[in-house]
């Protein structure tokens, strides 16, 4: 038998309404995180765990727009398709809707709206996806765990439980929006059931993997940011977190074109030609730059 090789989904639909009135008429994962659309920055994580086939997933109203920006992904080496969601049933309805996509190939499905940053992160990334068996999250300490699946530890860092906003958190561990999950997550996720809040739960399918025994749950550590986008104030803060670091260092965080570039997934020229219409931007000259750089 041959090992398929891990596919990518993005699940960038949901009805935004805690963004009210900014995403009234727009998908939140297409707003702009400073210098460039929010979706560049999961599909970058992706592009950095050497995934080369994504399934974007979103509504029936945004799903052309997405297809404007990202096209079929040939121009990055990568090979695209586009799902509808009809309705918000629920981050696990993701693998129901791409299991045709994922065709008995483990998967790394991420939230379009998580930003992720921080030196190592490729190597971590690299690791999950090396791990065939079973499925690998992450854990992030953050100060509002309530918000989030929470995930319990023991002392010898075994899981003891996955939470979805617990009211009383047993951790300030929140398992973050990027699930390393294999073959197996179509068919388990066709036995879960809507919660009270009508969702197919991520956290209930994690929950069948940690039963199974088949759940690591790596923690990520101070020197990571993930960034949180789901308020006015912190859609601003992370897009000046990134402006930040992207002016200080020079370097951009989550281009796509670079990371493509830099996996040898596109030509010298190919990247020049992209930076061609966007040469009136900083954007445009940083490719050029990265272009000629050794
Ligand atoms: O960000 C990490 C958290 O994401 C996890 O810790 C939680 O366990 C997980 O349930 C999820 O929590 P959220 O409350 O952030 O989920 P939310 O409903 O906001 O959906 C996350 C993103 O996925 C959001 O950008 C909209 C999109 N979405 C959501 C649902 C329910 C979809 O595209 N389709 C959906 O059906």
């Amino acid at each position: 038998m041959t090992i398929k090789s891990r596919k990518g989904i993005i699940l960038a639909g949901g009805t935004g309404t805690r963004l009210y009135p900014i995403t009234h008429m727009v998908s939140k994962q297409l707003l702009p995180l400073y210098d460039k659309p929010m979706v560049y920055y999961p599909l970058s994580v992706l592009m950095l765990s050497h995934i080369r086939e994504v399934a974007i997933i979103s509504t029936p109203r945004d799903l052309p727009l997405y297809r404007e920006l990202l096209g079929d992904g040939t121009q990055w080496g990568m090979a695209f398709s586009y799902i509808e969601q009809a309705a918000p049933e629920g981050l696990a309805q993701a693998y129901l809707l791409a299991g045709e996509f994922l065709d008995g190939a483990p998967s790394a499905l991420v939230l379009g709206d998580n930003v992720f940053f921080g030196e190592g992160l490729s190597a971590k990334l690299k690791a999950a996806d090396a791990r065939r068996q079973g499925g690998t999250v992450f854990g992030y300490q953050v100060a509002d765990p309530e918000r989030y699946g929470v995930v319990e530890f023991d002392p010898a860092n075994n899981v003891l439980s996955i939470v979805e906003k617990p009211e009383q958190p047993k951790s300030n561990y929140a398992v973050t929006g990027i699930y390393f999950l294999d073959e197996k997550a179509p068919d388990l996720a066709g036995q879960i059931r809507p919660s009270a809040r009508g969702e197919l739960e991520i956290t209930d399918l994690l929950n069948l993997y940690r039963q199974a025994g088949a759940l690591s749950v790596e923690k990520l550590g101070r020197g990571y940011a993930w960034l949180d986008t789901g308020t006015h104030d912190s859609l601003l803060e992370a897009a000046d977190f990134i402006r930040t670091i992207e002016k200080r260092q020079n370097l951009k965080v989550s281009c796509p074109e670079e990371i493509a570039f830099l996996n040898g997934w596109i030509t010298r020229d190919a990247l020049l030609m992209q930076a061609e219409p966007y040469l009136k931007t900083q954007y445009g000259q940083y490719l050029v730059r990265i272009a000629n750089e050794e």
